[in-house]
């Protein structure tokens, strides 16, 4: 390793370590005994900073972890892992369970390909991806994937399973005919650095997806919708995915549909606005579209751990933005898993899932091609008048017309996101659901643009 990359880890070690000790510093002086406060509420307090400072030390993981793989690749030629031979793995080739094997190794999964891969534009085969470990919980998703399916020959259902839990495995194949299951081969440990153990997790995902879209797409489809066990569906979930599916496929500025919204809370949602969809810088994930053409790109770079942090590096987004609905049309319900709980608690408890069924095939969905969108949304961002966070919040608005609420700096966009309830963290640089730099939510029955400048120059990677 260069000198210049060790002094680097160097002084963020040192970063985070000062900033752990003004944290207990700043505890050891007010958990002053003599204070009328009680024992709950300071443990409460103190729990939070515990929280607070393992996120700095994530943080700090992230980026060694980065620099090592820089690092990495610029001393070294290595090749990917040998691919492991998935084929033997698959357990309930669902609609091809009938043939065994080929011995030439190659498998169910391709008459499947046969059978499926031949959609057209307007009727694609879209093959639904589960990630499954070891949550048993599994079967609600399932459930919802199954319920709403309008047709089992358009969205295959395959769950890839880590971990080898049996519990899971024996309830996934529960499902028969239904899904089909294709498990992880490579259970082998990880090596990470000794203080990264506890995410090691994080690693054991990123392996699991990078093995599980190479598995699917090496048989011909198109695009793949990926979901996690812990996801509950709108019933107009796959009609959402199939409407936006044409946009994804021509406009090139799109890399993704996402059925998530970050800021998807009742309060913060219009209700009424179930049609509602809009083109975000931010990668939302959580139920979500990608094409073939996408995980080529992304496939020989495929990182070895926080994937979803990864993505949406300026280096891999290259200014592509993702489609994503007002009203959610998914719902994590799952709060056990590598993300803490904390966070889901805070947050994502709150997140509205849409219950009307909206045609989106039937509708004309060419707004949101970039070069009508930009035009039409920049205008009506940057035509509403300006209100403060005062005014907005104690209800002095006079009109019922959309408003726009400025901010310049970093700090002003924490401070008011957060007395909004909205997110108020970025991903290089990129603030949850933005568009040019503008979160649009609905607050108080109106409709509220979060904007920067109107001759804003683009993200600043050191908001974070
Ligand atoms: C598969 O799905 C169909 C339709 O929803 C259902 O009737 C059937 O019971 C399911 N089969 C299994 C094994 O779950
Ligand atoms: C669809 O919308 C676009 C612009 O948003 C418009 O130019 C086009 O004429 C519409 N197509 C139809 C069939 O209405």
């Amino acid at each position: 390793m260069r000198p210049r990359k060790t002094f680097l880890i160097a002084a963020i070690l040192v970063g985070w370590i000062f900033t752990t000790y003004l944290i207990f510093i700043k505890n050891f002086k007010e958990s002053n005994p003599q204070r009328d406060q009680s024992i709950l509420q300071k443990v409460h307090y103190l729990e939070q900073n515990i929280h607070f400072a393992e996120e700095s030390r994530g943080r700090l993981y992230r980026e060694i972890i980065n620099i090592l793989q820089k690092e990495e690749k610029t001393t070294s030629t290595e090749a990917l892992p040998p691919v492991v031979n998935n084929v033997d793995l698959i357990e309930v080739p669902a609609p091809i369970a009938e043939t065994p094997p080929k011995p030439d190794g190659s498998s169910g999964l391709e008459k499947f390909q046969q059978k499926y891969i031949n959609g057209d534009v307007n009727s694609p085969i879209i093959p639904v991806l589960v990630f499954a470990c070891n949550r048993l919980s599994v079967n609600k998703c399932l459930d919802d994937l199954i319920r709403y399916r309008p047709r089992a020959d358009q969205f295959p259902i395959i769950v890839s399973q880590d971990c080898d839990d049996e519990a899971t495995r024996t309830m996934i194949l529960s499902y028969k005919e239904n899904v089909t299951l294709i498990r992880q081969p490579d259970q082998s440990d990880i090596t990470v650095l000794p203080k990264e153990k506890k995410y090691k997790g994080y690693y054991k995902i990123s392996r699991h997806y990078g093995w599980a879209l190479k598995t699917v797409f090496k048989q011909g489809f198109e695009s793949i919708i990926i979901v996690e066990d812990d996801l509950s569906i709108a019933p107009d979930f796959y009609e959402y995915f199939l409407g936006t599916y044409p946009i994804l496929k021509k406009d090139q500025s799109l890399w993704c549909i996402s059925a998530w919204n970050d800021n998807g809370k009742e309060g913060l949602i219009d209700g009424a606005a179930s049609e509602l969809l809009y083109r975000s810088d931010f990668f939302p994930g959580l139920g979500w579209m990608m094409t073939k053409e996408l995980w080529e790109e992304l496939e020989p770079k495929w990182p070895k751990a926080f994937w979803d942090d990864w993505i949406r590096q300026p280096e891999q987004r290259k200014e592509r933005a993702c489609i994503r609905p007002e009203l959610p049309r998914t719902r994590t319900f799952g709060k056990v898993g590598v993300s803490n709980g904390l966070f889901f608690d805070k947050h994502l408890k709150y997140i509205k899932l849409s219950e009307e069924f909206v045609s989106f095939t039937k509708m004309n969905l060419t707004y949101l091609h970039k070069s009508i969108y930009d035009d039409m949304f920049l205008n009506a961002v940057y035509q509403s008048p300006v209100v403060t966070l005062d005014e907005l919040k104690r209800g002095l608005v006079k009109t019922t017309d959309p408003v726009r609420v400025a901010y310049l700096t970093k700090e002003q966009y924490k401070r008011i996101t957060k007395s909004l309830g909205l997110m108020d963290d970025f991903k290089s640089g990129v603030p949850r659901t933005a568009y040019h730099g503008i979160v649009s939510f609905f607050y108080n029955g109106r409709r509220v643009y979060l904007a920067p400048n109107v001759n804003w120059k683009g993200y600043d990677l050191t908001w974070s």
